[in-house]
């Protein structure tokens, strides 16, 4: 009842990305934040495995900490920022372990420039379009801090649109992937992969920071970040937001690669593969949208 009291916000255009105010409220403090040669930045668009792989990073890193911190503090996401609370970068600026893992959705052009100064590492993850509309759709539904979604049908002319919040998917996803052909500590990877072969994604993850654990810790983080695992872990699952509705969908809420097909009628299927082509200007970046 509380929750239904607030008005959802408006998004309006904020240099031609669509936001929303708690994105942008701190915006000279993100743009002056100061990176750390050791810091990690988990970049993504919305819903796109981003809690899943902050959790594998903090189990890689902190395997034995705390278990009572909940992962928006593990991983704090720096562009936040919610009256009453610490903001994103505030929080990073006293955060007390190192590395710092730090979360963001900003599209590239937006990253602070201390983290390319820096030389920072950062990990990108992408998914499938059809997939990460769904599970925002349904995410939009249920986080009253994000915009009224509409239906379905609206929702996806939207989507196509990059009127949703950290804008245009396409755009997203291409620009990330252009950067990395000049960027050298860039790992990009996909959560298609992630479902298909979890460990095999770990492997490659560790490869790239130089990290080496033991065959045991390997199999023990991919035992703990198991959808069923992190579904039911307080700490991972977002039960305690308070603007979150868990009635009408939880944040872990299938996990799969394909759900779509659930969702899209054969006509919006169409139509979204001849959009789709038109966006998509980087002949090498290839989704699945089934594995
Ligand atoms: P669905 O809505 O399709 O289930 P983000 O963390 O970027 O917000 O992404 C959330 C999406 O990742 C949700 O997708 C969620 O269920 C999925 N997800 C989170 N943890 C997962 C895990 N351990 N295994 C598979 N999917 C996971």
């Amino acid at each position: 009842p509380e929750m239904d009291a607030i008005p959802r916000p408006e998004l309006f255009d904020f240099n031609g990305i669509s936001m929303i105010k708690v994105f942008t409220a701190n915006w000279e403090n993100i743009q002056n934040f100061q990176a750390r040669p050791d810091d990690i930045l988990i970049a993504t668009y919305p819903k796109a495995g981003t809690t899943w792989v902050s959790n594998i990073l903090d189990l890689l890193y902190f395997g034995q900490r705390e278990k009572a911190i909940p992962i928006y503090e593990r991983v704090p996401f720096m562009e936040i920022s919610l009256a009453g609370f610490d903001s994103g970068t505030d929080f990073l600026d006293k955060l007390p372990t190192s590395p710092r893992l730090i979360k963001t959705h900003l599209p590239v052009q937006f990253v602070p420039k201390s983290f390319w100064e820096q030389k920072s590492r950062i990990v990108y993850i992408a998914r499938n379009a059809k997939d990460n509309v769904v599970s925002y759709f349904h995410f939009d539904r249920m986080n009253k801090g994000h915009p009224e979604p509409g239906d379905w049908s609206s929702y996806l002319q939207r989507f196509k649109q990059g009127k949703m919040v950290f804008g245009s998917w396409y755009d997203h996803v291409n620009n990330w992937w252009k950067k990395k052909q000049t960027y050298s500590s860039l790992h990009y990877m996909f959560f298609e992969d992630m479902v298909e072969d979890t460990g095999r994604e770990i492997d490659k993850l560790c490869s790239f920071l130089g990290l080496t654990p033991s065959v045991e810790e390997k199999t023990r983080i991919v035992g703990e970040v198991h959808f069923d695992k992190m579904k039911n872990d307080e700490m991972a699952n977002y039960s305690k937001i308070p603007v979150f509705d868990f009635k009408v969908s939880p944040f872990m809420r299938k996990g799969k690669v394909g759900d779509w097909k659930n969702h899209f009628t054969v006509a919006q299927n169409e139509e979204f593969d001849e959009d789709y082509k038109t966006k998509m200007n980087e002949p090498t970046l290839q989704f699945r949208t089934e594995i």
